[in-house]
């Protein structure tokens, strides 16, 4: 199974419908630049992919990645895979009409159709994997993917030496809090990643990336807790 107990609890909002809904407020609160986030993903596989390329864009849920993607390039189509019905749900309502270029899928990587797409990503998810998940998962994403293709991943990744750790955590919830979120929230959060989330350190994610294939992996982003890179199949 690709998530053990714990990792259960601490996905189990994104099975709640009532949490889903909320899910669009989250994530800019939590991830610093998360709109030029998007908007750097888009432009970087813009450089390799044509007008009308298909894209695979694997933890879809929420839509806020795929209605990013989808208005800045209207000629993309998309496969969104999620295994969390509610968030697919979410992602239906967020695309508006954009929905007509996305095909969603309930699952992980292993429900994701065969291929060969011509990019793909993975925004704020890899970190709910083991490494060992992680790592396969990254494989299949790559085994998806035409040779050359442009792959975006970008997720909780940050120093995890004992001192360190608890400083970017620190980090992490001031900005939370400086974003306006409940503090009595942001403690719960922070304290759910410190106990449960399977964070790699920068150069554990990169290694996962070259592992699976991709070559040229370069960092492109890095916001307190958060790294992002390009790598191509
Ligand atoms: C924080 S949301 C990010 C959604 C979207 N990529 C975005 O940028 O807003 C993480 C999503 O990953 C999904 N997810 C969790 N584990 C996954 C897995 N093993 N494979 C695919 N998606 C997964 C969750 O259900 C959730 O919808």
């Amino acid at each position: 199974m690709p998530h053990d107990e714990k990792m259960r609890a601490l996905l189990a909002s994104f099975d709640d419908p009532e949490a889903a809904k909320r899910y669009g407020e989250g994530p800019r609160r939590f991830v610093p630049g998360l709109a030029d986030l998007y908007r750097m993903t888009a432009l970087l596989l813009a450089e390799r992919a044509t007008r009308n390329a298909r894209v695979l864009v694997l933890g879809a849920g929420g839509g806020l990645e795929l209605r990013a993607l989808a208005d800045a390039q209207p000629g993309w189509s998309f496969v969104g895979v999620d295994p969390a019905a509610a968030m697919l749900n979410e992602a239906r309502r967020v695309l508006g009409p954009a929905a007509a270029r996305v095909a969603l899928h309930e699952g992980y990587i292993d429900d994701a159709p065969e291929g060969p797409f011509d990019a793909a990503t993975c925004l704020l998810t890899l970190h709910f994997m083991q490494a060992e998940e992680r790592t396969r998962t990254v494989g299949e994403l790559h085994r998806r993917l035409k040779p050359g293709a442009p792959f975006v991943a970008a997720h909780s990744s940050f120093p995890q030496g004992e001192n360190a750790r608890a400083l970017w955590l620190a980090r992490y919830a001031a900005f939370a809090i400086a974003s306006g979120t409940d503090p009595e929230q942001v403690e719960k959060m922070r304290a759910a990643v410190d106990a449960h989330l399977p964070v790699l350190e920068p150069e554990q994610d990169e290694a996962v990336l070259r592992h699976a294939g991709f070559s040229n992996v370069s960092l492109f982003y890095a916001a307190f807790t958060w790294r992002g890179w390009i790598g191509y199949a």
